[in-house]
């Protein structure tokens, strides 16, 4: 099979080292990628949210079948620009996504589903909006209805806070994603992630997880996209996870598919799991980054004949195998992000790293020198990811490799998967 991978970050080089591993793949292509990438497939300067770019590449490459790693071509419609030209893709349709793309979608879904989810109330003007903080009582969520890059959502302690928020964003901080808001009641409890594969009316349970959002130790400090996860989620038990698909991915594939929108693809729910049991925290509609590095390495049953599964909608036929084994991984970030940061760094020790047992680096931003050194070239640089017979292992086998790595311009935190 020609197989067309899209995206560039260490999600998409998790899901190129598991793509290339297939017997089923004769060639990868894979736009933009990244130089870490060229080791699994050909790289491609399309751009991952240059949707006429990428149908264009997908239909001269012939490809049998495109993977969408990020969110912003699957929001922008790819999945339909492919199908539109009789190419498979794995990734729900633009409507679907819209779960990811559109807070108010996702939990007017779950309203007419019956998934439980907090209280929550949509606003496209300041004075609705303060209305609905002030019947709150001030200690609320305020989120940006569209994607806004991990940035569109307050976790407010006070109403001031709260309408301060609501003012920032109805005002056009985040541009169209935030003409309208979300006020949500605030839930208590720990957070996690579940992942699973639906293909319309069926779903399977893949893994578990949970990341680490602030940037420093003691989630001190800004959130950012992750700086690590462990894989499965300590919290999520198996009772808890039956309950999960029961209560939230079986009724919202079910009430998808009979809407007459059914969602296709890897679904990510996060959860809180509160006192009342679990619920929704949000929807995205791909693999998680740096979720993804710790749910693949995980994977024992071949990832492209499980998306063929899921496009041919035979999911309810299908099992699938994991290794048993807990997986960290810790990301390495240039120093200044998620604020500013500088690129060009070099980064030395890969190789030793990379070569202890069951660890794999994964790349989110690097690049090769004109010397052929690797440098920084983003703010979330490295994945490692250490596998292990349990969490504290595997957390163990990433810090020895972390602890190869030199570069004096790289920071991680040092408590990923600490219990
Ligand atoms: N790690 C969070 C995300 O992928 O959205």
């Amino acid at each position: 099979m020609k197989i067309l991978l899209v995206g560039s970050g260490g999600r998409e080089h998790a899901l190129a080292w598991s793509i290339s591993a297939s017997a089923l793949v004769d060639e990868l292509v894979i736009a933009p990628g990244s130089n870490a990438m060229t080791d699994f497939g050909k790289c491609v300067p399309v751009a991952a949210d240059d949707v006429e770019g990428l149908t264009e590449l997908a239909i001269k490459m012939a490809t049998d079948l495109v993977v969408i790693g990020p969110e912003v071509p699957l929001v922008l419609g790819l999945v339909n620009r492919l199908a539109d030209n009789n190419i498979a893709a794995f990734g729900p349709s633009q409507i679907a996504a819209q779960l990811e793309g559109s807070k108010a979608f996702a939990r007017e879904v779950c309203r007419r589903h019956n998934i439980p989810q907090p209280a929550f109330a949509v606003a496209s003007n300041l004075g609705d909006a303060k209305q609905h903080i002030d019947a709150m009582g001030g200690f609320c969520v305020v989120k940006a209805d569209g994607l806004a890059a991990g940035k569109g959502v307050v976790v407010a302690d006070t109403t001031e806070e709260a309408k301060q928020a609501a003012t920032e964003m109805l005002g056009g901080r985040f541009g169209a994603a935030s003409q309208q808001v979300l006020v949500e009641e605030r839930m208590t409890g720990p957070e996690a992630s579940l992942f699973a594969l639906v293909d319309g009316a069926d779903c399977l349970f893949m893994a578990s997880a949970q990341d680490h959002k602030r940037a420093f130790d003691q989630d001190q400090g800004p959130n950012t996209g992750g700086m690590g996860a462990i894989s499965p989620a300590p919290r999520l038990d198996d009772a808890l996870r039956d309950q999960v698909m029961a209560e939230i991915v079986e009724p919202l594939a079910r009430g998808m598919a009979d809407e007459g929108t059914p969602y296709r693809g890897v679904l990510y729910v996060g959860l809180m799991l509160t006192e009342a049991g679990p619920k929704v925290v949000e929807f995205n509609c791909r693999f998680g980054d740096p979720e993804a590095q710790v749910i693949l390495p995980r994977l024992k049953t071949d990832l492209v004949t499980a998306i063929l599964v899921v496009i041919e909608g035979g999911l309810g036929h299908f099992s699938m195998r994991w290794d048993e084994r807990s997986a960290v991984t810790v990301v390495m970030a240039a120093k200044g992000y998620p604020g500013a940061y500088s690129k060009g760094s070099e980064i030395r020790g890969l190789t030793r790293a990379a070569g202890r047992e069951d660890t794999m680096i994964f790349h989110a931003g690097t690049m090769i020198g004109p010397d052929g050194t690797v440098r920084a070239n983003g703010g979330r640089v490295l994945a490692v990811t250490g596998l292990g017979t349990d969490g504290a292992s595997a957390r163990q086998t990433a810090y020895n490799a972390i602890a190869d790595i030199d570069w004096p311009d790289g920071f991680f935190r040092t408590d990923i998967a600490k219990s």
